[in-house]
């Protein structure tokens, strides 16, 4: 019976348009799926998008419409760009959807039924930012990080799972079976969370309902209560196998960001461990090794795309989206995404990087290779791959593809390739493949294919060798065709044709490929692979499309200095760093949007005159300058306490007055 292959992506929050970390993470889960599926494994892939909780809640008020509506329209999104990429995934789940909303209610059922989960009143500290109820120490940790993260006294009810009890057999899961979250330094990561330096009695039980919300799924029974938004996404993974596709059970392998490993490496597993518990397996004894295979196999946990050295955001507005990338090809792109980034790290971003490693890779590399042979092969043989009866030496043997790589000088190169895919390690996979390639053009060179073609006809041995070099630089690019088809399914297969060969490359077996296969026939025509960017010109382009059909900005009418003041008198405007957490425009005005900034040492109910220039969502998270001492006015029944500064254009257009994305809310501006 084939091997199954289950492979996840995050379900993605639906207040945004997918970017470029999206699209990171489900490239790699398509190419992880085709590539088993090259390995004739049985695949099942999927990804989908988590529609409750309450940053779609907040996020669908600013815009004046429900969470639903927000959902249904971001979701189409997601599916337009995933078809235009041609993704190949088996499902696409909404934890909207029905299916999904009775599998939560009942596992939340179940889980009250054997104790796991349970309903208690909770008196503490409460994160608003990180819908998260936190310890005394948690609470120093947040204050101290001065992130203006808010934090509220709370009593309320809740129902909590018991986390704290599934401490011993996380511990011991993560002990035995280290391959449990890839790579290994993020498992530490894990440890350290869940037994900081080894100390027991560190998990906390954890909160899995709210009241403050309405936009989730009802616990059942108790609908002032709906379900935590975290037990009910992680579980869109069970969910969406639903009856039909339950034999795929566990998850082979589940792609997510460093961010939100935490949850899938400690609660997610704690959940199923709960769910798949005998009453006879005390949770304070071994880990009941029988639980493992219903566990997901490996959390790979990735790291970020930056802008420079910082995160990408809406406030920066330094997101890169998908369409920047796609510009030049769906292939492109993916090969870009995967060669670029170790699995784990960070890695920056640059327009420029991305266009030099396609003409490196792609233009120069593979495409001049690839033009280069079958056009010797035409040249020299009529289009007929000649096979010599001593083939000359396989990447594994003769040329040495392993330069740069030491420690894999004494396996095979095919070997170490798949070796690394498997590992999904792509980055390095396709290292050592362009290092091949790198290879053959070095052996054009020293072996001069047109010298020989003109000592031939009176010497055999020049024809030989000339046969040698022809036949392995076919080999090489069909091995390479085959290798590519899971990252770039579209150009390996006009390579695979180009080079002659019958069908599909993504239809081969890469565990069942070696460098000798006769050749069936002539040689194609497989045109220019990759045309060679002119990145001036593109750059230039990007940055004309950055502003389509901007007018130019007026002249200004400078207008004159106003009159002398001293410094006493300005310094008694107190102006802050403040951070717009909530944005809505006040009702029957334009021009008025209210909002809640978050000046470090409180929350201040703020209306600005900003609604023509600014839609209250791209306020959310935006950094601002605020007059705080300003004495509070009413704007439209709405008491405002302080104004936010901006700039101003002829037309009276503002333009808010940004800090530097490293400020915190509290800092003062002077
Ligand atoms: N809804 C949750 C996931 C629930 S899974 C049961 C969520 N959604 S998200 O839309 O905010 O993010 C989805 C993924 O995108 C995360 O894995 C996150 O790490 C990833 N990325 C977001 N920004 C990123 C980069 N700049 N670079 C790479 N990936 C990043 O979290």
């Amino acid at each position: 019976m084939p091997q199954r292959f289950y492979v996840t992506t995050p379900i993605y929050y639906v207040n945004d348009k997918p970017h470029i970390g999206h699209t990171y993470t489900t490239v790699l889960a398509d190419v992880l799926a085709r590539f088993h599926r090259m390995l004739g494994e049985e695949v099942y892939f999927l990804t989908g998008t988590d529609e409750h909780g309450q940053k779609i809640e907040k996020t669908a008020a600013a815009r004046g419409i429900t969470p639903q509506q927000l959902a249904d329209e971001v979701v189409p999104n997601f599916e337009a760009l995933w078809k235009r990429m041609g993704l190949t995934h088996d499902d696409f789940i909404r934890t909207t959807q029905e299916r999904h909303k009775t599998v939560i209610r009942e596992r939340f059922q179940q889980l009250l039924g054997t104790g796991d989960i349970f309903k208690a009143t909770y008196k503490g500290l409460y994160s608003v930012s990180d819908e998260a109820y936190v310890t005394e120490t948690q609470a120093k940790e947040l204050q101290a990080q001065g992130l203006g993260h808010q934090l509220v006294e709370l009593e309320e009810e809740s129902y909590f799972f018991r986390l704290s009890a599934y401490e011993n057999w996380l511990i011991q899961l993560y002990d035995r079976h280290p391959e449990f979250v890839r790579p290994e330094f993020r498992l530490n990561e894990v440890r350290q969370f869940v037994a900081p330096e080894g100390q027991r009695g560190n998990l906390q039980d954890l909160s899995i309902s709210r009241t403050s919300i309405t936009w989730g799924i009802p616990v059942p029974g108790d609908p002032k209560h709906v379900v935590y938004v975290w037990f009910d996404a992680l579980l869109n993974y069970l969910s969406a196998l639903g009856e039909e596709h339950k034999e795929f059970w566990p998850p082979t392998v589940q792609i997510v960001g460093k961010d939100i490993l935490r949850f899938h490496a400690v609660y997610w597993p704690a959940f199923l461990m709960a769910m798949f518990r005998r009453e006879d397996e005390p949770l304070d004894g071994p880990f009941p090794e029988r639980l493992r295979p219903l566990l997901p196999g490996t959390i790979l946990a990735h790291g970020w795309w930056l802008m420079g050295e910082s995160k990408m955001s809406k406030s920066l507005g330094n997101i890169v989206r998908p369409e920047q990338l796609l510009r030049f090809g769906n292939d492109a792109a993916r090969f870009f995404l995967l060669r670029d980034m170790q699995i784990g790290h960070d890695r920056s971003f640059s327009f420029e990087g991305f266009m030099e490693r396609l003409n490196a890779d792609l233009a120069n590399g593979l495409g001049n290779l690839a033009a280069r042979s079958i056009s010797m092969i035409k040249k020299y043989r009529g289009g007929n791959v000649p096979t010599p009866p001593v083939p000359m030496d396989r990447p594994s043997i003769g040329i040495n593809p392993v330069a740069g790589h030491p420690s894999r000088a004494r396996g095979s190169a095919l070997v170490a390739i798949l070796q690394d895919f498997r590992a999904n390690q792509f980055d390095g996979g396709l290292d050592l493949l362009w290092e091949i390639l790198r290879d053959m053009d070095r052996q054009i060179v020293k072996t001069q294919p047109w010298k020989l073609a003109k000592e031939e006809a009176q010497n055999p041995e020049a024809a030989a060798e000339l046969d040698r070099l022809l036949e392995q630089l076919w080999q090489t690019l069909r091995v390479a065709a085959a290798l590519l088809a899971p990252i770039m399914p579209e150009l390996s297969q006009q390579l695979w044709s180009g080079l002659g060969l019958p069908g599909q490359a993504s239809d081969q077996r890469l565990d069942e490929l070696d460098w000798d296969f006769p050749p069936p026939g002539p040689v194609g025509d497989p045109g220019p692979l990759f045309a060679r960017i002119d990145k001036e010109a593109e750059m230039a382009e990007m940055e004309a499309d950055a502003a389509p059909g901007a007018p130019a900005p007026p002249d200004l009418d400078v207008p004159p200095l106003r009159e002398p003041v001293d410094y006493d008198t300005f310094a008694r405007t107190d102006l802050r760093v403040g951070k717009v957490l909530e944005a809505e425009r006040v009702p029957k005005s334009d021009k008025l949007i209210k909002m809640k900034v978050d000046l470090g040492f409180e929350l201040r109910t703020v209306v600005g005159g900003i609604g023509k220039a600014y839609a209250p969502e791209d306020l959310l998270g935006r950094l601002v300058v605020v007059v705080a001492n300003l004495a509070p006015r009413k704007l439209m029944g709405i008491e405002s306490h302080g104004m936010l500064l901006a700039a101003s254009d002829n037309a009276g257009l503002p333009y808010l007055v940004a800090p530097p994305a490293d400020a915190r809310p509290g800092f003062i501006v002077k």
